[in-house]
């Protein structure tokens, strides 16, 4: 944890400067954490003149902020509207009760994150999921397992 808040410190000093400093501030933490810790909330606060509540606000209203650590692997389900048009409903059932948990939970093994995007910009191959960095379009309950599976086995 010190080194993970010496690092958002360096963070808050490269952003403190700019204007509207807390989207790119929270998204620089991201990138380097793959989530915000909360012990940061007061720091970023202070640094940008906010309150706590202010910051706190921010990181949970937007969904592709993180506030716990990520399993080794994250799926996105595309929820979109061409999504929902082909079927995400069906595909998001099926991933939750396969890894047995819900949006913005991680399986028990730790191996596995869920949760949902709302656009990958892959419409036209609907409906979508992003496993870690790659896209998949036009993808069955099949399809997503074999996936899963093969995600597990190569980091157990
Ligand atoms: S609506 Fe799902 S990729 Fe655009």
């Amino acid at each position: 944890m010190h080194d993970q808040m010496a690092r958002i410190q360096s963070h808050i000093e490269s952003h403190q400067h700019m204007a509207g400093a807390l989207m790119p501030l929270l998204h620089a933490i991201q990138d380097d954490l793959s989530y915000i810790p909360e012990e940061c909330y007061g720091l970023i606060a202070k640094a940008l003149n906010l309150s706590v509540a202010e910051v706190h606000g921010v990181v949970t209203f937007y969904h592709h902020f993180r506030t716990r650590p990520p399993g080794r692997h994250v799926l996105q389900v595309c929820r979109a509207e061409s999504c929902q048009a082909m079927g995400c409903g069906a595909l998001e059932s099926h991933v939750k009760s396969s890894l047995g948990i819900d949006y913005h939970e991680t399986t028990s093994d730790g191996s596995i994150t869920l949760e949902p995007v709302y656009c990958l910009g892959n419409c036209a191959c609907s409906p979508a999921i992003m496993l870690d960095d790659e896209i998949y379009g036009r993808v069955s309950p099949q399809q997503v397992e074999s996936l899963l599976a093969s995600a597990r086995r190569d980091n157990p």
